[in-house]
């Protein structure tokens, strides 16, 4: 799936000074693209996403898919929120066939591939415990979990490795990047984490500080899987955290 989002606007309204969010923002996923968006803390990633999953309705703006203009993305996406957003009265894995199940997808089918992600996301065994009973790191890949069961074209994933430990979360990227050579989805990814970036997208957007705007793109041509010791992966790591210095000194 194509998603071509163009001249995105968002304002909060405020009962004391609106919040400009979104400035102009243009931003483009080609079908099977993997793109990442990095930007200073509290500049809009989240609300980039929010807009397009449906969740919010920008100011102005227009967004495509596949050349035909639509409201939002909502149909076509799956959305793996900041927050893990897990019901607390369900079990870990009835949470994770949530959005199969409202997919109406086959719930038999659903719950071997749920177990089956659960062996390789380190969640055997807790398949019938609450989300009160896990760690963060835990319910933060049963939500991901969730997200790859609604099988849309598109995902949007915001930070979906922020609450893990250095080790499960490069291992997770590693999985990440199978799953999706194999079934080339569409993706894009928040993080703020330069290395991850680096090691999963084709491009990557910079964004400004709010209201945010495409400061930069980078695209990241190195073949895959990436050795994130190589020398050619630390020169491209260099060009990023030259334009992300540019952005963050905006800040000051
Ligand atoms: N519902 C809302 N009402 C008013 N202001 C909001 C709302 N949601 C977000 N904001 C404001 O919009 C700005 C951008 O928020 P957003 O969550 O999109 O940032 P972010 O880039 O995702 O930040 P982080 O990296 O910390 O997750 C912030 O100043 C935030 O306070
Ligand atoms: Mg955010």
């Amino acid at each position: 799936m194509h998603l071509n989002v163009k001249g995105l606007f968002h304002c909060f309204p405020s009962l004391t000074a609106a919040i400009d969010v979104l400035d102009d923002v243009q931003l483009e996923i080609q079908s099977g693209e993997f793109v990442s968006v990095l930007g200073p803390s509290g500049c809009g990633k989240s609300t980039l996403l929010n807009v397009i999953s449906g969740l919010l309705t920008p100011t102005s703006g227009h967004l495509f898919i596949d050349d035909v203009e639509v409201p939002h993305a909502q149909s076509q996406v799956a959305y793996m929120q900041q927050k893990d957003l897990l019901l607390p009265w369900r079990r870990a894995l009835p949470n994770a066939m949530l959005g199969a199940q409202l997919n109406k997808a086959n719930l038999m089918d659903a719950e071997t591939e749920a177990r089956k992600l659960f062996e390789q996301f380190d969640l055997a065994g807790y398949e019938q415990h609450y989300p009160s009973e896990l760690s963060g790191g835990m319910r933060q890949r049963v939500a991901l979990v969730r997200t790859l069961l609604t099988h849309r074209p598109l995902w949007l994933l915001d930070e979906p490795f922020g609450a893990l430990d250095a080790l499960t979360r490069m291992r997770l990227q590693d999985w990440m990047l199978k799953a999706w050579e194999n079934v080339q989805q569409s993706i894009l990814m928040v993080t703020h984490d330069l290395d991850e970036a680096l090691v999963l997208s084709d491009r990557i957007y910079i964004l400004t500080p709010r209201p945010a705007h495409v400061h930069a793109v980078i695209k990241v041509s190195l073949p895959r899987p990436r050795d994130r010791m190589s020398v050619a992966f630390t020169e491209v790591k260099k060009e990023l955290w030259d334009v992300l210095s540019e952005v963050l000194s905006k800040s000051d």
